[in-house]
């Protein structure tokens, strides 16, 4: 009967230690999968504020860096995000984060690369977009081979840019089943590793990622906006989003 009792203790020992290989082996392909990212998100507009609260919810830690993290609209921003969000400027949310959003004004990007310190190591996400238009059509900038993407990553040569999330509307990121049907994200990038890992990012959201090729073709995603602007511009009130079907060839 003794015998027996310790026969069962040893097996509830076994099964209990085997329950915790098996957590923390899932716990470790669960972070090796991106869960519990800490993303510096670098403006807290409309794109910003936006995906914070998202990925807040999806488990990871944003640090907002703002020019006014102590301001009531940021602090409310802290609130509706939580997940233990914080502000900071802008620098020190940078020096915090390996991952980086910066979705500021295109015209804003010198200034705010500048700000932010060495950016050596870190993964920035570009989403930005220029915003002009001519005779009510968006224009290019002068020269639209130039790319923001590209701007960012020669302002920042240490870092690793991947352009995303800058083909749809930000209401499409808060609520993608608006676009009734699925919603792709094209992204753009030199280094294939950390484009897996903004993919998973763009999936957090309820979207779907779509590696296009090398941080060059930047440009012709920052194109595919300014279609999307002058389509929504001709006709008021109707917007569409991209979905791009991947076949065989
Ligand atoms: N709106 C969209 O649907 C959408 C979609 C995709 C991509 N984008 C692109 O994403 C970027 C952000 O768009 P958004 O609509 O979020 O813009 P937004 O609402 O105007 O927010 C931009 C944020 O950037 C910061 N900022 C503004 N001026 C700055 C300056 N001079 N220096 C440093 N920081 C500054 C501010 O944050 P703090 O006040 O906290 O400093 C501001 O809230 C743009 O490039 C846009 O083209 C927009």
């Amino acid at each position: 009967m003794k015998r027996l009792r310790q026969l069962s203790l040893l097996v509830l020992l076994a099964a209990g230690l085997g329950l915790l290989l098996v957590n923390s082996a899932a716990r470790l392909a669960a972070q090796t999968q991106g869960a519990g990212e800490t993303i510096a998100i670098i403006g807290t507009g409309n794109v910003g504020a936006t995906l914070g609260k998202i990925w807040a919810e999806a488990g990871h830690t944003i640090i907002y860096g703002s020019r006014t993290p102590d301001s009531s609209r940021v602090q409310n921003l802290l609130i509706e995000t939580g997940n233990a969000a914080t502000a900071t400027s802008q620098a020190a949310a940078a020096q915090q984060a390996e991952i980086l959003l910066i979705p500021v004004p295109p015209t804003a990007i010198p200034e705010v690369i500048a700000a932010l310190g060495d950016l050596t190591g870190k993964l920035v996400i570009d989403p930005t977009n220029y915003w002009e238009f001519e005779g009510g059509y968006p224009i290019s900038p002068r020269d639209p081979r130039a790319s923001l993407a590209e701007e960012v990553q020669a302002l920042a040569p240490g870092a690793t840019v991947v352009k995303a999330f800058n083909t749809l509307n930000y209401t499409v990121m808060e609520d993608p089943s608006r676009s009734a049907g699925p919603v792709t994200v094209p992204i753009a990038g030199n280094d294939v590793l950390a484009k897996q890992r903004v993919a998973r990012l763009v999936k957090d959201v309820g979207l779907q990622p779509l590696d296009v090729g090398p941080l060059q073709a930047a440009e012709y995603l920052e194109e595919m906006l300014r279609l999307s602007l002058g389509f929504r511009e001709l006709n008021p009130g109707v917007a569409f989003d991209y979905y791009l079907r991947v076949r065989q060839n």
